[in-house]
């Protein structure tokens, strides 16, 4: 097919790309009859199958992550000059950075995510679940993401990198802002008002890197504060803030919502959950099939840098791309039964929720670990958690980032 011409198709104009609520059939419908279509809304083309998902992840060259933290809606003159005038000087480190930069930083962040570090915070994580979990279950029924899911992971985080705990709060508000603000579709007041927050959560991390550069602790800020060494050829200070901050809106929102998907199907199958209590061994198991089934980063970009064909659709140089990484992972020519919750999937390593190649997931030991803990923490203490009937579930407006906004439960 060749949309040189007009791109616009049926599926385009029915897609609406901020719809979270329920993707799944429309996706298949793609994948189907046209797995690689133009979406008008946010000018991207939108890839729907499996193995074109993942070609264009391996060809870093022909597809860069230079627009993975565009805003959808370009900052306008003024948001522009408050920036400047404050001083908002975050650089591309990691997801929007390209080698050889990206090469460089890399390879020392994979260093803090070591599994040997990472297995040093687990009792540390153990606690914050433990903790978590004992406040929760002494009110049923619960809003299991207020009471629990939203906070845990920031909580975790902010442990691993050395933030204040009592932080947590202006943080998160800080960074489900910075989220709204790049991923939504905010108005032209509203962006001003957003950027307006966006500013002093820069401020708050250069400030955080600064005390850690003259007083170093048991933390990855200070790991990544000795790992430059004094020395601005291995990393400078402003790469490292600009790594905090996107470590600081990367690192939470995202469990949250993965962990939301995770209780939400396992309790709607709810075998699958009195299985788990069980044989917890399996937990981390079965939270690779909740990825595959249901993964938090739903969708997530390119922008191709030369001319391409991807499945014999022609695609310009200059393009962005929406990656469907939820239609990905049912894609039915690599899972079969996409959408059957299967936990013993023999190719589940294929999955595709953390990306693939030279951007994939620098958290993914982390979140994969205290995931792990919260849900074994559930089962061992709360093994009769159950949905409340009857609910309908929300999801934020936004192109990336989908979860249940809500998950009411009782025990
Ligand atoms: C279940 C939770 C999580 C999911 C589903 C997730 C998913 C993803 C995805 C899809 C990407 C893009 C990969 C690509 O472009 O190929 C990514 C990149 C990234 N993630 Fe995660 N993530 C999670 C948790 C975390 C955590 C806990 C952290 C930090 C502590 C983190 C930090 C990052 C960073 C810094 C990148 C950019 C890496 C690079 O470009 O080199 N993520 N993640």
């Amino acid at each position: 097919m060749n949309h040189t011409h007009c791109p616009i198709t049926n599926l385009s104009s029915d897609f609406d790309p901020l719809d979270l609520s329920d993707p799944f059939p429309l996706l298949a419908q793609a994948r189907r009859e046209q797995p690689v279509f133009y979406s008008p809304a946010i000018d991207y083309w939108v890839v729907t199958r499996y193995e074109d998902v993942k070609a264009i992840f391996r060809d870093h060259e022909t597809y860069t992550a230079a627009n993975t933290i565009s805003p959808i809606v370009p900052f306008s003159a003024a948001v522009q000059e408050m920036l400047a005038v404050g001083d908002y000087t975050p650089e591309p480190v990691l997801s929007n950075n390209v080698p050889p930069s990206h090469t460089r930083i890399r390879a020392l962040v994979n260093r803090l995510f070591s599994p040997r570090r990472m297995k040093s915070f687990a009792p540390a994580i153990r606690e914050i679940a433990e903790r978590g979990v004992g406040r929760i279950s002494k009110r049923a029924p619960a809003d299991i993401v207020a009471e629990l899911t939203y906070e845990y992971p920031a909580y975790v985080l902010f442990h691993v990198l050395g933030v204040p705990a009592a932080d947590v709060p202006q943080v998160k508000a800080w960074a489900g802002n910075r989220i709204k603000l790049y991923y939504g579709r905010p108005t032209a007041d509203e962006q001003i008002e957003m950027t307006r927050n966006l500013v002093p959560f820069w401020r708050y991390v250069v400030k955080l890197v600064a005390e850690k550069e003259r007083a170093p602790q048991d933390d990855l800020t200070s790991d990544l504060i000795r790992l430059r060494a004094g020395d601005d050829a291995v990393l400078t200070l402003n790469e490292i803030a600009s790594c905090m901050i996107t470590l600081l809106v990367a690192g939470h929102e995202t469990t949250t919502a993965q962990i939301n998907n995770a209780l939400l199907h396992l309790l709607t199958e709810r075998a699958h959950w009195e299985a788990l209590c069980g044989a917890p061994e399996r937990i981390p198991g079965a939270l690779e099939e909740m990825m595959r089934y249901d993964p938090s980063v739903c969708a997530w970009r390119r922008l191709a840098v030369k001319a391409s064909r991807i499945n014999g659709v022609e695609i310009p140089a200059g393009a962005n791309l929406l990656l469907m990484l939820h239609s990905a992972n049912r894609d039915e020519a690599v899972f079969p039964e996409p959408d059957e919750i299967v936990m013993e999937r023999g190719n589940l390593k294929e999955q595709l929720a953390f990306g693939y190649g030279i951007h994939y997931c620098v958290g993914a030991p982390l979140a994969r670990l205290e995931m792990a803990i919260l849900l074994e923490t559930l089962a061992r203490k709360l093994p009769g958690l159950r949905l409340v009937d009857g609910q309908e579930l929300a999801y934020t407006r936004n192109i990336s980032f989908r979860g249940p906004v809500a998950l009411r439960v009782t025990w």
